[in-house]
């Protein structure tokens, strides 16, 4: 028997590049080209992208399956399909993985779980974010439950580290199956447009099964979940947009529930007069105006991170900064179905207070609301779980709570957005609020149908009414006269009184009662 020589030092330098050099190709060069086509960036290069140059620190590069069906033996490449680590996105950590679609189409194999895993594990521990790039066809099928098992073990650790650790999800490729599941209970979801996918059932299954034809980008793609299903949070343009605006919305974020949001220095005076808000809000409480315009005049620099943009567009919501600090915005939209909330728009408002909450951002409420969207639709589809889950939400959040009424708050829907009641710390309105249970032509026709049928001329008992109606509720002043709202300002100092109120607030500290968990309106 042959006796192997020992290596000297400078092979053994030799060989550990070597073996880089093969974990570095992946699945080989031919199907990083093919990869490449459409424009999507490697596994490797979308780490590049994402992080602060040169902070990328690997784990577990040479880590390999150990399953041996169907050939699998032969075929081991170093990394299994996922690269973790972890790096710097504007000098803080974070822990990254980024799935291979060139080997093995990404999929999920033991081994890659349980690297995926080692760094959730360090995250936790550690506190700071988990981002997860994923590009995988799912559960790795030669592996059977194995496969299955680690993808439910990464799941429980999502569960477990939801509210610990921000944790932000990038589809990149398209993912199915067990690949959707994991990003579904994280925090955000990024999409990119014409390359990336989710689906659980992909559109060869939905044929067989419901004999539907669809196409991938009309089943799963970024805007169909944007826009019709909200299971994404953003949808952006390529590869390279996705990643640096993971950045961006990691400069809004904590590293963890225990730690504040980063305060970035502005140049925007925080007292600020901003003029045009003076008659910013039309003088027919018919006519739309736009919310996010009114943020922008407000808000460092006119900067808003609007999130789930394109989803139930009659509420808004997003991150900005008022003197610095990161706040979470939450605001109706009267341009979109008057602001009315409706199901969709409750669920998002209601995930987006939640996540505020859990990582120690300040809310901003601005509201503008007819009430709850009326109809058969809605209500069996349950507008009364889903109107209670956003009630449930801002009624639990401990952080401060700031409210301005610019215009409408109309019956339940004022006292879900953010209402003192609710426990809101400050509550402002602008002179032209409204706030009462209902509009004046409705209130009329239920409280005086009698006094209007009984009148020689309907019409002008009936307009008489709504004014009288009208000049009594539609202001902001019988809710500041019982200290509902606690100051009326001039729109022009909105910003002004924003950030005092924030200030003011800085050190608030406030709980829930001790329990296991609440039950939420799921
Ligand atoms: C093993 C896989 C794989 C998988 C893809 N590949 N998916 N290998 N397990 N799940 C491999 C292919 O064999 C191929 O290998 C390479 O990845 C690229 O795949 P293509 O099909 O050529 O790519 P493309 O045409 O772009 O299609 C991508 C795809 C498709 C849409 C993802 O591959 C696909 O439908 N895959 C299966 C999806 C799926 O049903 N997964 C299981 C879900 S069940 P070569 O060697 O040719 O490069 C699941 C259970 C968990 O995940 C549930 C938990 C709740």
């Amino acid at each position: 028997m042959e006796i192997e020589t020992p290596l000297t030092t400078t092979q053994k330098l030799h060989d550990l590049e070597k073996r880089n050099e093969s974990a570095f190709v992946g699945g080989g060069t031919d199907r990083i080209s093919k990869h490449k086509q459409g424009g999507r960036l490697t596994a490797r290069e979308r780490l590049d992208v994402l992080l602060d140059p040169g902070s990328f620190v690997e784990i577990d590069r040479f880590v390999t399956h150990r399953c041996s069906n169907f050939g699998m033996a032969d075929q081991r490449i170093p990394g299994d399909g996922v690269i973790t680590g972890y790096g710097r996105v504007n000098g803080k950590i974070v822990y990254v993985y980024s799935q291979d679609f060139t080997v093995f189409g990404g999929s999920m194999s033991r081994t890659q779980a349980n690297k995926i895993m080692k760094i959730m594990d360090l995250a936790i521990k550690n506190g700071s974010p988990v981002i997860g790039l994923n590009d995988s066809g799912g559960a790795r099928i030669q592996e059977g439950v194995e496969a299955l098992g680690g993808y439910a073990d990464i799941f429980l650790r999502n569960v477990l580290t939801s509210g610990v650790v921000p944790q932000i999800s990038a589809i990149m490729g398209p993912c199915a199956g067990g690949a959707v599941y994991s990003p579904s209970l994280t925090d955000f979801i990024f999409m990119v447009k014409n390359t990336s996918y989710m689906f659980v059932t992909g559109p060869d299954v939905i044929k067989a099964v419901t004999h539907e034809e669809v196409t991938k980008e009309e089943l799963g793609g970024a805007l169909t979940h944007a826009q019709k299903s909200g299971v994404a949070h953003f949808a952006t343009e390529d590869d390279r947009d996705c990643l640096l605006m993971i950045r961006e919305l990691l400069n809004f974020l904590p590293s963890n529930n225990l730690d504040d949001p980063p305060v970035l220095p502005t140049k925007d005076r925080p007292d600020r007069v901003e003029e045009s808000l003076n008659t910013f809000i039309p003088d027919n409480p018919k006519k739309p105006y736009d919310m996010v315009q009114l943020i922008t005049k407000v808000v460092d620099e006119g900067y808003f991170l609007e999130v789930h943009k394109h989803y139930a567009q009659n509420v808004v919501v997003g991150f900005a900064r008022l003197n610095g600090r990161s706040v979470g915005i939450v605001a109706n939209q009267p341009q979109i179905l008057a602001g009315c909330l409706n199901i969709e728009a409750s669920v998002k408002a209601a995930r987006f207070v939640r996540f505020c909450d859990a990582f120690n951002i300040p809310l901003i409420t601005f509201v503008d609301v007819p009430g709850f969207l009326p109809g058969t639709e809605q209500e069996w589809r349950g507008i009364i779980t889903h109107g209670a889950k956003l009630l449930y939400a801002y009624a639990e959040a401990t952080v401060p709570k700031i409210t301005l009424i610019t215009r409408k708050a109309y019956g339940g829907a004022y006292d879900v957005m953010s209402s003192k009641h609710l426990r809101g710390d400050i509550n402002m309105a602008y002179p032209t609020a409204e706030i009462a249970v209902m509009g004046a032509e409705g209130a009329v026709n239920i409280i005086f149908r009698g006094a209007i049928t009984g009148a020689k001329d309907q019409g002008a008992e009936r307009s008489r009414l709504t004014k009288d109606y009208e000049t009594k509720f539609a202001n902001p002043y019988m809710a500041a006269e019982v200290g509902y709202v606690d100051e009326v300002i001039e729109p022009a100092t909105t910003r002004k009184r924003l950030i005092d109120s924030l200030e003011m607030l800085k050190n608030k500290r406030d709980f829930n009662p001790p329990k296991k968990h609440g039950n939420i309106p799921l």
